[in-house]
């Protein structure tokens, strides 16, 4: 198995880093914040556009998302009026995703929540939730896969909670987390992704040839 190099950007749990580092790869965090994964030696800290032209094998990044998602529409259209403020924040943030979006790099991941459609963001890849990797939690989650097939969800649950479902109201037994708690990715996505990206990239196959011959059981799994 070769060892990747990767970056997870915009990560300061270091919980997909750590996913990565426990197979073998060598995965660096970078954040503006300094990490609270226990790794400062895995951990960039800094502005992450810093790392981008650097020679990665796969990035995976966690943008901010305050000013994009859907979630925070109520705050975008107050009283039905377009909160102009709001909506130049929620462009710069677009701006940034789109740094990701558009890289060079051959494997690029990006996560984020359901933007708001005023923000008119590229379609992703790819809805999931962590009731499919084995947390009892509902948190409609998108990614956009660059040159990646589709994440296959490792271990289906019944969501006991929802996270960010309609806005923080209607969050059922996590009303008291906190927006950074919230934001964290779950150690199961965090799994899957080092075990399912690392598989898929050492095996030097394209997603066609891959979804051909190694999951050919379970393709339609992954073409829904
Ligand atoms: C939505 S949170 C993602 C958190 C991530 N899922 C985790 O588990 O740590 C976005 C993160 O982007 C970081 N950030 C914002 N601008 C950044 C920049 N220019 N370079 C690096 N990190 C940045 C923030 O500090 C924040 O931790």
């Amino acid at each position: 198995m070769k060892t990747l190099k990767v970056l997870v950007a915009c990560e300061e749990s270091q919980t997909v880093c750590k996913a990565f580092r426990e197979l073998g790869h060598e995965a660096y965090s970078c954040d503006i914040q300094e990490c609270s994964g226990g790794h400062p030696e895995w951990h960039i800290v800094g502005d992450v556009l810093e790392q981008l032209d650097k020679e990665w094998d796969l990035i995976i990044a966690h943008p901010p998302c305050t000013y994009l998602s859907r979630g925070g529409c109520r705050w975008l259209f107050p009283n039905g009026k377009l909160n102009e403020e709001r909506y130049k924040k929620g462009l710069e943030a677009k701006e940034f995703f789109l740094k990701f979006y558009n890289l060079k790099c051959k494997f690029v991941v990006i996560e984020n929540p359901i933007p708001h459609k005023v923000f008119n963001m590229p379609k992703e890849s790819q809805l999931i939730q962590p009731y499919e990797f084995g947390h009892k939690a509902q948190k409609s989650t998108l990614l956009w896969l660059k040159g990646l097939p589709k994440l296959k969800p490792t271990n289906i649950v019944e969501p006991e909670y929802y996270i960010c479902k309609k806005g923080w109201r209607h969050s059922k037994f996590c009303a008291n987390w906190d927006a950074k708690k919230k934001s964290v990715t779950f150690s199961g996505i965090a799994k899957a992704m080092a075990k399912q990206y690392g598989d898929f990239i050492n095996s030097g196959m394209s997603v066609e040839e891959w979804l051909d011959n190694i999951m050919e059981n379970t393709k339609e799994e992954y073409e829904e």
